[in-house]
């Protein structure tokens, strides 16, 4: 008998365990979030940049009270930068975790996986950072806070034409990349009607280690300057190799080139003098932009990218959406992220246009010693 009790106690104790933590789950006085994001492997500095952005937007958002009464807490999980375990990662956040929306992904491979899967459900869904076109046309729960890769080609077609004086451009493609291989294929449209004339194509594939026989080749076209719109994991190495085999020409990129660790080694000598075009620079003296550096610092001791600009926006207008639904029923807040309009984020004034994009200016950076300064602002 006393046994049966003693079975009966521990039954007790273990049940009212699992109804006490699944009460700590489905806290009444939080809102759920979830983020899915490269915080390791290729591309993690993407990742933890975007994620720390973020991070502050959540703690400013608490500390004035949260948001409808209650506080945010958000759910992180990690993608490896592989884009096949978006999926799984983003069943996982909507299915067991029951976050009511998603921030992700930074990659737009991989926010283009994951977005299927928010759209189906329901869940309305910010990506920081991905430009590629065909993310947001997945479905009308689908939205960023950056500009799109045809703004993103013009502007380097712009700068490459306007400021640089260069003609004759190659091109170097991460083939099996969406971002890479749209924004390539909206520079082959651009650039040729602006005057450009594109001599030579080459492709690649995110990983490889060894570029030297598309670098000989465009070598032998003899171009002004070599376009690459790839990750910056990649673009280290193709630098070095391309000064390796006497290429001299300016490389010029886009936003996938920005993390410190492009100009890694021996890629700070061999990309001085290259530019890539990116959301916001640190330079800008905006005081948005300067207090966010600031407070970065504080948290972080190291500098914002673009990225960490970007995770932030991205949650702030999360958050003023959920806000403005008054609830965080999923339709209702989409119909408040679509009618954003002249919301001022850091990253600048963000209008979100009919096919739920972000309308903003693009800057172009030069890299100067390792760093990344300042060289010219391309509107819409
Ligand atoms: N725009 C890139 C993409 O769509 C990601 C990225 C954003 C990289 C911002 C760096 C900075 O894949």
């Amino acid at each position: 008998m006393n046994r049966i009790y003693r079975l009966f106690a521990v039954i007790l104790v273990i049940s009212s365990g699992i109804i006490f933590s699944s009460c700590k789950e489905n806290n009444v006085n939080e809102i759920l979030i979830g983020e899915f994001a490269s915080l390791t492997g290729s591309e993690a500095t993407f990742g933890q940049s975007s994620h720390n952005g973020l991070m502050l937007a959540v703690e400013e958002v608490n500390g004035s009270g949260g948001v409808l009464g209650k506080q945010i807490k958000l759910i992180t999980d990690d993608t490896q930068s592989k884009t096949q375990e978006v999926p799984t990662v983003v069943q996982k956040l909507i299915n067991r975790d029951k976050v009511v929306a998603l921030i992700g992904e930074v990659a737009s491979s991989r926010s283009k996986a994951g977005a299927p899967i928010a759209q189906q459900f329901k869940i309305p869904m910010v990506t920081p950072a991905s430009t590629n076109p065909e993310v947001t046309m997945i479905g009308d729960y689908i939205f960023r806070v950056c500009f799109i890769d045809p703004f993103q080609a013009t502007v380097m077609s712009k700068f490459a034409i306007n400021s640089m004086k260069v003609k004759r451009v190659a091109l170097l493609v991460d083939q099996k990349n969406a971002y890479s291989t749209g924004l390539a294929d909206n520079f082959k449209n651009v650039f040729p009607e602006m005057g450009g004339e594109i001599i030579e194509e080459q492709k690649y594939s995110a990983g490889d280690k060894d570029f030297k026989a598309q670098l000989t080749s465009i070598k032998a076209k003899d171009p002004e300057a070599i376009f690459i719109p790839g990750y910056y994991t990649d673009v280290n190495l193709i630098s070095i190799q391309a000064r390796e085999i006497g290429l001299t020409c300016p490389l010029f990129g886009s936003d996938g080139w920005e993390s410190e660790k492009l100009t890694e080694g021996k890629a700070k000598d061999a990309l001085e003098g290259s530019f890539f075009s990116t959301h916001v620079s640190a330079d800008d003296p905006s005081p948005g932009i300067q207090n966010f550096i600031k407070k970065f610092q504080e948290k972080y001791s190291s500098k914002p990218d673009a990225m960490a600009f970007l995770g932030y926006d991205a949650g702030m207008i999360l958050f003023d959406a959920i806000k403005k639904a008054g609830d965080t029923n999923g339709e209702k807040i989409k119909n408040q992220l679509a009618k954003v309009k002249d919301y001022q984020g850091i990253t600048g004034l963000i209008t979100i246009n009919d096919q739920r994009n972000a309308v903003k200016p693009a800057v172009v950076m030069e890299i100067k010693d390792g760093n990344f300064v300042y060289k010219e602002t391309i509107a819409p």
